[in-house]
């Protein structure tokens, strides 16, 4: 029995869908713990796509268990629309293949309003959010005033909870010139998407340590990247949860000491999507990937800010992480490039770094240290094993994982299973 942390080692976006979707083949559990539907997941099985927002890739393997997690926050409209969108995709969700936590918080219609007030409103510190509501519910949660999944289950007291926390939302709706929300409305809606996930709501801690007693593998899916992370990240341009390994731990209740290996997704370049510093960004790449019909979101379909690869970046998502393994994913996006530049310092006021500043001021004002590595010039994308790949692509791959500080385990060189090669 081994239990596996899937962590983004970028800033998001770096193909952990089919990273996890290769790892569930071992694992009975899959796990999210943290975030929301501002994650997309793109999976391609045979000649299906699949966009996972809140649900766990595993969803897509028979006998697999899925759990969204406490430290997940939950629109429990999404979620019916996703299991409602898989069922339709061949799909079928229930309460042997979801399990949803009582302890998970829930995203309200006014958390989506603020939200988008807030990216909208000048003087502001634009972030470029989802607008999905994630930072006011994760608010909610750490203030105190939050209701979660379990409340759906008893409408009564749901519904004064509910209408304690609309008025309060409405008073500042009214202060910010917005519209007020219908208390009725909202109650409604939920009450009844509540009676039909109740069957999936529970106490997720114990499943998962039973499961972890009968012997049974557990994979955490991350959702978004280390440098999106609240504590670790560009802070303020990060997303409100902890999208680093110790995440998994308090957004599922698996104390740390169980454990056993953390595999970090990064892309073969890096990307970014919203606002904040990128220091690596590069209008040659971002070009390139753009033109090849790469690099728009999966959630909001938002081009994504594209730049070479940052090994400062990485080495530290390495150390906070704790990354024992590497996938290295999109490495076909690089084919037709004769010379690739990596970042392996970075320059602030006249003085190398070799890791990140935690001020996002200070890191903006970085400039990359480069070294240039020769291109392959050939279709990676037909590889299939490592042993197909160019020797450039391999010394790529030896160089930035080298330099990242942790082993290589898996190459993504395309969206298909097929395309997913253990090193
Ligand atoms: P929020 O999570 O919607 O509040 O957005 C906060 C920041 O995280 C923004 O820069 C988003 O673009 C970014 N973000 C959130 N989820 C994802 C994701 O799944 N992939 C990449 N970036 C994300």
């Amino acid at each position: 029995m081994s239990n596996t942390v899937l962590v983004g080692a970028q800033w998001g976006d770096e193909g952990k869908g089919k990273v996890i979707d290769y790892l569930t083949e071992r694992a009975d559990v899959v796990v999210r713990s943290q975030g929301g539907n501002n994650a997309g997941h793109t999976v391609v099985v045979g000649d299906k796509k699949y966009i996972l927002r809140l649900i766990p890739s595993g969803i897509l393997r028979k006998g697999k268990l899925c759990v969204i997690g406490n430290g997940v926050v939950i629109d429990p409209v999404a979620l019916w629309e996703e299991i409602s969108e898989l069922g339709d995709q061949g799909i079928k969700v229930n309460s042997k293949n979801l399990l949803i936590s009582e302890s998970a918080h829930l995203v309200f219609p006014f958390h989506k309003l603020i939200d988008e007030y807030r990216e909208g409103s000048e003087g502001r510190r634009k972030i470029g959010t989802t607008k999905r509501g994630i930072g006011p519910a994760y608010g909610d949660k750490v203030t105190r005033i939050g209701l979660r999944v379990g409340d759906l289950r008893r409408p009564t007291l749901f519904e004064q909870k509910l209408k304690d926390r609309v008025k309060d939302a409405n008073w500042l709706l009214r202060e910010l010139g917005l519209k007020p929300m219908k208390f009725r409305k909202i109650l409604d809606q939920y009450l009844a998407v509540g009676e039909k996930l109740t069957p999936l709501i529970t106490n997720t801690v114990l499943t998962i340590h039973k499961a972890m007693l009968d012997g049974k593998e557990i994979l955490f899916e991350g959702a978004q990247g280390t440098f999106l992370d609240v504590d670790h990240g560009t802070y303020p341009y990060v997303t409100s949860s902890n999208t680093t390994a110790g995440g998994a731990c308090t957004g599922s209740g698996v104390p740390p000491n169980r454990i056993d290996r953390v595999v970090g997704a990064m892309k073969a370049y890096t990307t970014r999507v919203g606002e904040g510093p990128f220091p690596t960004e590069n209008a040659e790449v971002a070009n390139l990937l753009h033109s090849m019909g790469r690099e728009f979101g999966a959630v909001t379909g938002r081009e994504r800010r594209c730049g070479w690869f940052d090994a400062v970046a990485t080495r530290y998502a390495a150390i906070v992480n704790g990354i024992d393994e590497l996938a290295v994913t999109n490495l076909d996006g690089l084919d037709s490039l004769p010379r690739l530049l990596v970042c392996v310092g970075y320059k602030l006021d006249g003085k190398k770094l070799q890791t990140p500043p935690t001020c996002v001021d200070q890191l903006a004002r970085c400039k990359p240290i480069y070294i240039e590595l020769p291109g392959w010039q050939q279709d990676t994308s037909v590889a299939r094993s490592f042993d197909d790949l160019p020797e450039n692509a391999k010394d790529y791959l030896k160089r930035i994982c080298d330099l990242t500080g942790a082993k290589l385990a898996l190459v993504g060189v395309g969206q298909s299973r097929a395309q997913t090669l253990p090193v």
